[in-house]
């Protein structure tokens, strides 16, 4: 059985992903955290009739007990996007509270798997692992940023252009960063094989690489997106929890390239150069990644969609660990 933290689980995304993470069989405690409104979710959802017991904390005394005994930490506590703001405009409010939580995180429970989805994910994810490191407690097999969205997006997005394409059995790996253009899909490499026109491929790109705007737009001031998000994210999650008890699951995720050097010099030599993070499908395990793994040659446009990747991702990894240094 596995226990699971959840760190901003009254919010948006927070309570749909406890709902989802309370249906997983495979989790003992469940333990949510925020600094309003966790009574009442925990209340709410302990009533669901399966067998993991749900805890509540309520406000940042109450961090280090949520955080005591767990084994996966999830972290979607932060201000979301408003109608024409970026991802790295939150940058602001959000890196200080992630930087809290991975300082909790660093001194109870320095073996947890942490997944991040608070955004900017392309600067927080390196501020995660900066505490970590400054606390003596990395494992860079251990630290994700949740990108599992776009990959969700991606797959969706083929069967709105192509509607007998079985979008839940289809696999695309999307690699650089979560936001914008540093996020690459390779519809080169989608699994199974589809046929897309050369308009098509970059409508589809364009569209996961923006499909955020497109939820930000119709909330209309209320948010970005929760419900999906959540999906992802548990997703992730019980891909991680599957993996613990050894079955074979690739995710692709945004982590630090030392989780896997040897393969990590595959990605640098599509591009990536010497980033220090970047996106790609990984091998879960016990050990959290197992393996970065190896991708096929990418398409002249990828290429190029990487090289611009690379040069906004470059700036989003030092504004975080600039941050904590
Ligand atoms: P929300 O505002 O609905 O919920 C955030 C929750 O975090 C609130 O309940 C709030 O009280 C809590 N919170 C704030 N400061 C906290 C602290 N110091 N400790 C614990 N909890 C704290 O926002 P929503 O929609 O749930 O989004 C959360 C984050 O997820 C945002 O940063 C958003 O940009 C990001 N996001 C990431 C995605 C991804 O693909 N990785 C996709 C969509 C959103």
């Amino acid at each position: 059985m596995v226990n699971v933290s959840v760190l901003g689980a009254a919010g948006g995304i927070g309570q749909p992903l406890s709902l989802l993470l309370k249906t997983n069989e495979q989790v003992g405690v469940l333990k949510l955290y925020d600094i309003v409104n966790v009574p009442g979710v925990a209340a709410d959802l302990s009533h669901v009739n399966t067998n993991s017991t749900v805890y509540s904390y309520l406000g940042s005394e109450k961090l280090g007990e949520a955080l005591e005994g767990a084994d996966i930490v999830i972290i979607p506590a932060g201000v979301p996007r408003k109608p024409g703001m970026t991802r790295d405009d939150l940058f602001k409010i959000n890196a200080g509270i992630v930087r809290d939580l991975a300082v909790g995180i660093a001194k109870t429970c320095p073996k947890a798997f942490v997944l991040v989805i608070s955004n900017p994910v392309n600067s927080t994810v390196p501020i995660v692992c900066e505490i970590l490191k400054k606390y003596g407690v990395f494992d860079p097999k251990r630290v994700f940023g949740v990108t599992t969205l776009d990959v969700v997006r991606a797959s969706r997005f083929i069967r709105d252009v192509i509607p007998d394409v079985d979008s839940f059995a289809t696999s695309v790996p999307v690699i650089g960063g979560h936001s914008g253009n540093t996020i690459v899909p390779l519809l080169s490499a989608v699994q199974p094989k589809v046929q897309l026109t050369e308009t098509q491929i970059e409508e589809i790109t364009h569209r996961i690489q923006f499909g955020g705007d497109e939820v930000v737009k119709a909330k209309d001031g209320a948010g970005s997106a929760t419900l999906s998000m959540a999906y992802a994210a548990s997703r992730f999650a019980n891909s991680l929890i599957k993996a613990f008890s050894g079955a074979l699951v690739i995710e692709p995720t945004y982590i630090s390239l030392d989780a896997d050097p040897k393969n990590a010099s595959i990605v640098r030599n599509l591009g990536a150069g010497d980033l220090q993070y970047f996106a790609v499908p990984v091998r879960l395990g016990t050990n959290g990644v197992e393996e970065i793994v190896p991708l096929p040659p990418v398409s002249k446009f990828e290429a190029k969609a990487i090289e611009v990747a690379v040069g906004a991702l470059s700036e989003n990894i030092v504004a975080g660990t600039k941050f904590v240094q």
